[in-house]
This record gives structure tokens, C-alpha cells and sequence, in this order.
């Protein structure tokens, strides 16, 4: 044990000095006479207890202790206080000490118990709060991973979800399609048969509602894959600049500035121009929509590895989590009446899975939303057929 003894009375340090040695001869005592040497001293050196005089000419022991603890350092220190001074032991150990000795007769007999009692007390208090560090570590890990997992059941359940779903609307789409060829069909038929008779009005209101429907299981079947793609090789910041064009119009009437950050030089990748403008606009539409006063829609590209990382964010309305499991189902919308079909994302989705990628959404309510397109590059050389997988075309 290193112990620093601040003592100016010689004698005194003499009889300290040897206690302690007597008490343990491992013990090492270096003993300096005043609190300015003291400081450097503890400054240079590791101690495991300082034995400070209270009275000391130039700085008091007193003083020395309030500096080295406003200075951060934890080290034990224990006050000789002149004797039947409790109030002087008192403020000792208010501004920081860990206990006191008085110095009446034989003293020094007292000093290594209360040394040893010390050191071994900040050291179970060391030990402890080292202890404490490592199980809040712990804890923080646990609920990291626990985030995570619940996380990733979240997505397999998205993912679960969406898979159920794509099966029902083609079989939904599937089964409408032969039904509604019919009665369009036939509408068109009987209107050459009765020509300007009765119920001609009727017929093409008719034709009209099956041809609207025609449109709905369109949309549908983009949702769940069900066409061939039309590809070619293709510069997503083109696609992405052409579609911030197509809503600056609209973005200006709704106060909203957009800017771009895209990384210049990215590889052209066997896409569907149409589908990702689609896409996009898609995309950029509900981040104008977001922001009914107005704001800021950042869209921005880049490479990851062989990844495009497409991103749309706005400082809008932000997206509450009971809906963010629900965006992409077609039909899902929080929109007025008339005012959205809810398809804008289920296509999207539809699109950016047919290019091999997915879409990830960061969403706070209050704050904004960005959704994050991310698909592979494809380069021509590795890919000869349209990406879309060969699955059983439409009937009808
Ligand atoms: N950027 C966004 N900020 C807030 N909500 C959004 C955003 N994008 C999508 N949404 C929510 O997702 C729903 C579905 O969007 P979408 O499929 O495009 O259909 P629609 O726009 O016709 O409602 C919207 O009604 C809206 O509630
Ligand atoms: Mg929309």
C-alpha cells in the first residue's frame, strides 16, 4: 500500500511513519510537509490513501482536500484534526473526506486501522460501481438485442403478410379478370345490336364501370407481379430528375422546395424506365402531401456496394406506427375521400420488388418520413431476361 502523508511537524511524521511500518512493512510512506508539495504529489503519483494534516502552514490540509477533489481525483484521503474539534471533523468530511483521526494522545497507534478500513472501503466501492457499469452495459446490450429481434419479427411478419397477401389479390385479380372480359364484351355487343334503341345509355354506362374495373385489377396485378417488364439500361439520377420535374409544379403550389443530392456517375442498371418513374412519383407525391404547409423534400441517390440507394425524405406530418405496417396494402389510405385510391405504394412496392430491391421507411410522427428505395444494380452482361419472374400470366 502507498500511502502519502502530509505532515509538517518531523516528529510527528517520524512516529506516523513508523506505526505504519510496524503495523505492515509493505507499507510505503512518502511524506512530504506542506499541501503545495502534496498536490504535485498526488498530480505525479498514484496513492491509495493520503494522511492529511488540517493545519499546515501556507495551504491547510482543509484546502489541499477541496482542490484535489474539485480536480476529479477520488483517492481516499483521511484528516488529522487537532484534538475535540468535531465541527472541524465534520467539514472534513463534508468537502470530501473519507475519515478523520484526532490527534490526542497515541494517535498513531490509531492510524493504520483507520488507514486499512479506508482503502479497503474504497476499494469495495470501486469494485461496486465497476459492478454497476458493467450491468447497465449488460442491460443496454440485452435491449439492444431485444430491439433487434423484435425488429426482424416485425419484418418477417411484414414480409409474411405481404407474401399472403400478393396471393390473395392474384387470385382476387385471377378470377375477375375472365368474368369481366365477358360483360365489357358483351356490353360493346349489345350496343351494336340495339344501336340508337332503349337502354343504349345504359349499356355504355355499363361498358364504362367494367373498364374502370379493368383499370382497378391493372393496378392490382402490378401490386402482385403479374406482367412482364419492359426493360433497358438505365441511369436512375435521369429517372430521378425527371420525376422531381414532373412534381416541381405541384410542389411549388404546396410551398415545397425540393432538393437533390445525387452521386454523380452511377452504373446504368437493366431497369423498367416507366416502372421506376412510376415509382418515384409515387413516392414524391405523398412527401408533397405530407408537408400541408410547406417544407423541404430531399431526394437522394448512391452506390453502396453494388446497391442504389434511392431516398425521398420530407419534413412532413410523419407516418404513425399502427399505419406503417399498412402502407403498402393496396387500398390503404388515410387520405379523404376521393382524395387518394391507396395504390401509389402498393404499386410501388410491386416495382421495386420486381427489381430485386425493397423498400425501407423511417417514419416520426411530427417530424417527417423518408423512404428509402434499394435495389441491385443489374449489369446487362449478367442479366438477359426481364427481371420479372415467370409466373402464370393473367387469364383473360
Ligand atoms: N411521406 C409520407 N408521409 C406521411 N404519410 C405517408 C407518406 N407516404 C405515405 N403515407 C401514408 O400512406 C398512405 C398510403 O399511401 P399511398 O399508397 O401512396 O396512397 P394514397 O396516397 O392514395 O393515400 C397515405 O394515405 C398516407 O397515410
Ligand atoms: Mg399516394
Amino acid at each position: 500500500m502507498k500511502i502519502l502523508l502530509i505532515e509538517d511537524t518531523e516528529t510527528h511524521a517520524q512516529l506516523a511513519r513508523h506505526a505504519l511500518m510496524l503495523f505492515d512493512p509493505s507499507i510505503t510512506v512518502h511524506h512530504v510537509d506542506n499541501a503545495e508539495d502534496a498536490l504535485e504529489a498526488v498530480a505525479r503519483d498514484e496513492y491509495d490513501v493520503v494522511l492529511a494534516d488540517y493545519y499546515l502552514p501556507g495551504m491547510s490540509g482543509l484546502h489541499f482536500l477541496i482542490t484535489i477533489r474539485e480536480r476529479g481525483m477520488d483517492v481516499p484521503v483521511v484528516m488529522i484534526t487537532s484534538q475535540g474539534q468535531i465541527k472541524v471533523a465534520v467539514e472534513c468530511l463534508r468537502s470530501g473526506a473519507n475519515d478523520y483521526v484526532a490527534k490526542d494522545e497515541g494517535y498513531v497507534d490509531l492510524l493504520p486501522q483507520a488507514l486499512m478500513a479506508v482503502h479497503a472501503r474504497h476499494r469495495a466501492e470501486k469494485e461496486n460501481e465497476e459492478l454497476q457499469r458493467q450491468i447497465h452495459r449488460k442491460k443496454e446490450e440485452v435491449e439492444s438485442t431485444n430491439k433487434k429481434l423484435m425488429q426482424y419479427q416485425r419484418e418477417i411478419i411484414h414480409a409474411e403478410k405481404m407474401s399472403a397477401l400478393v396471393t390473395l389479390v392474384r387470385g382476387i385479380c385471377h378470377e375477375l379478370n375472365n368474368p369481366l372480359t365477358g360483360i365489357l364484351g358483351y356490353a360493346q355487343l349489345m350496343q351494336e345490336v340495339c344501336k340508337a334503341g332503349e337502354g343504349l345509355e345504359d349499356l355504355k354506362e355499363i361498358e364504362v364501370c367494367a373498364q374502370r374495373c379493368r383499370e382497378i385489377i391493372a393496378k392490382l396485378a402490378r401490386f402482385c407481379r403479374q406482367e412482364k417488364i419492359a426493360t433497358s439500361m438505365v441511369d436512375v439520377n435521369e429517372v430521378l430528375e425527371d420525376s422531381v420535374s414532373f412534381v416541381q409544379y405541384y410542389a411549388n403550389r404546396h410551398k415545397v422546395k425540393i432538393t437533390t443530392d445525387l452521386q454523380p456517375g452511377l452504373p446504368k442498371t437493366l431497369a423498367s424506365v416507366h416502372d421506376l418513374r412510376q415509382a418515384f412519383l409515387a413516392v414524391c407525391l405523398n412527401g408533397i402531401q405530407a408537408m400541408a404547409k410547406g417544407g423541404t423534400l430531399v431526394v437522394k441517390s448512391s452506390l453502396r456496394g453494388e446497391l442504389l440507394y434511392l431516398s425521398v425524405t420530407d419534413s412532413g406530418v410523419g407516418i404513425a406506427e399502427e399505419n406503417l405496417e399498412q402502407i403498402f396494402n393496396p387500398f390503404f389510405t388515410t387520405r379523404e375521400v376521393g382524395e387518394g385510391s391507396g395504390m401509389g405504394l402498393a404499386i410501388t412496392y410491386g416495382i421495386i420488388r420486381d427489381h430485386g430491391g425493397e423498400i425501407l421507411v423511417d417514419s416520426k410522427v411530427g417530424e417527417g418520413s423518408t423512404f428509402h428505395l434499394v435495389f441491385p444494380v443489374r449489369r446487362a452482361a449478367a442479366v438477359e431476361t426481364s427481371p420479372a419472374p415467370a409466373e402464370a400470366p393473367l387469364a383473360g
